[in-house]
């Protein structure tokens, strides 16, 4: 593929949404070495490891606030307004002080703490699959596991659980619709569900006063101090849901996808899980980088080198390319047990790093575990998966799976 192919290829892919329910591991490694800046009127493609990197944490790009289509907004004007005012895509100051403040509920002791409540809920997940029978990971596993950790993270009933992860799919229905060419995978959450949960959030904002350590206390304790406002605290809620969730699904499924048709390292992974599990997942998300890209506009004009970047230019951030820069990356598509991750980019890098990613390593470290205890096997060859037809996320739409060691089953 010549370098304006593989452009014309991602313009396409932008465009028309060609090929994007695939998996698109070749096109990132292409970008990254063939394409590693595409320009179109307005908008650009940036593949590089250095210069997303760079332009990740750059002043003059700021995080995207999406002008959604006027029937999104008129279908659900609550959700919309929620989003325009959750803190990712809030002015640089405030950006950084309600970052700081949740920064503060992801330290490494603060995740930590949750790793036996979630040891409980996969083993409660795998617990009817031990059967045998073929099951598929995403529905079973990949989908309901970050819904239930985040109602673990904010302490919430467990009689709770099963409403909550209904509200959580449709919000992410109703995000994934709010993107003109996104697809549906689950029926967007309607005007009185959104207003129903966040009325369910507001209630147990109001009901966590005192010197609690949960989240939602923790989060109290900071309006009370005046760094935040009690609305900004149940968007915050509400945004966990958000960002702690599709993420994490598409994250799994790329990890299992990736390990389960490599036998040699998933065998490694089965040999020692507790030592194994967390370097397995590092590798995995390079090559299967589940979130591809971010989104940031330039806020003035700006240049890097040659590059001239006028205001309002907004600039995609392929983080699944440079994770496959072989500038970056020695023998990028290889999977290799040595790799530094520090330079990956699957949790993006700088102001707007994710700051779930340990809790996203640590479920993901943990339902690995237990798989390669268990024993589990992909039921389909790995060229028979369909794909999520979106252009954020890259991982198998489904994963159809066994539990049990059972090597005549094991796709080689
Ligand atoms: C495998 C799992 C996950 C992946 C791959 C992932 C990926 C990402 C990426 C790439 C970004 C940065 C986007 C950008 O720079 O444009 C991000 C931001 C963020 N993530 Fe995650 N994430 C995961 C899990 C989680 C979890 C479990 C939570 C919380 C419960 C979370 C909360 C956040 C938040 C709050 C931000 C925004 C940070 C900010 O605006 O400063 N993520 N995530």
């Amino acid at each position: 593929m010549s370098t304006s192919e593989s452009a014309r290829r991602v313009w396409r892919w932008f465009t028309l949404r060609e090929n994007c329910a695939e998996d698109n591991t070749d096109l990132f490694a292409r970008l990254a070495t063939e394409s590693p800046v595409v320009h179109m009127p307005g908008l650009w493609v940036v593949s590089r490891h250095d210069l997303v990197t760079k332009l990740s944490n750059h002043p003059a790009f700021t995080m995207v606030n999406p002008e959604f289509p006027a029937e999104v907004r008129e279908a659900n004007p609550d959700f919309t307004a929620f989003f325009a005012r959750s803190m990712s895509v809030r002015a640089p100051e405030d950006h950084r002080r309600l970052r700081g403040v949740l920064a503060r509920e992801f330290t490494g002791r603060a995740v930590e703490r949750l790793r036996e409540r979630i040891t409980g809920i996969v083993d409660g997940l795998l617990a009817p699959l031990r059967d045998g029978a073929p099951f598929d990971f995403v529905t079973e596993i990949a989908v309901p596991l970050p819904s239930l950790v985040t109602a673990a993270l904010l302490d919430l009933p467990e009689e709770d659980w099963p409403q909550i992860g209904v509200w959580a799919r449709g919000l992410l229905a109703q995000l994934g619709k709010s993107f003109p060419g996104s697809a549906q995978h689950a029926d967007p959450i309607s005007v009185a569900g959104f207003r129903a949960l966040r009325a369910y959030v507001a209630e147990t904002v109001d009901a966590r006063h005192g010197d609690g350590k949960d989240v939602v206390s923790q989060l109290n304790q900071a309006a009370d101090a005046g760094l935040m406002s009690r609305d900004e605290v149940i968007d915050m809620v509400l945004l966990l849901f958000m960002t702690g969730v599709d993420t994490v699904t598409s994250g799994l499924t790329n990890a299992l996808t990736c390990l389960l048709t490599r036998p040699g390292d998933w065998r490694r992974v089965q040999e020692d899980p507790a030592r194994w599990a967390g370097p397995a997942w590092d590798e995995s998300i390079r090559l299967l980088t589940p979130v591809t890209f971010g989104a940031r506009v330039a806020a003035q004009d700006a240049h890097w080198g040659p590059l001239r970047f006028a205001a309002g230019d907004v600039v995609l951030l392929s983080f699944a390319a440079a994770n496959l820069d072989p500038r970056r990356f020695e023998d990028p598509l290889t999977f290799r047990w040595d790799r530094n991750h520090s330079a990956s980019l699957s949790f993006g890098h700088g102001a707007y790093f994710c700051l779930g990613a340990g809790l996203g390593g640590l479920q993901a470290e943990l339902t690995l575990r237990r798989l390669a205890e268990t024993g589990v096997t992909l039921t389909v060859p790995p060229g028979d998966l369909s794909w999520r037809p979106e252009l954020t996320f890259n991982s198998p739409a489904e994963l159809p799976v066994r539990l049990g060691r059972s090597p005549a089953a094991e796709v080689a």
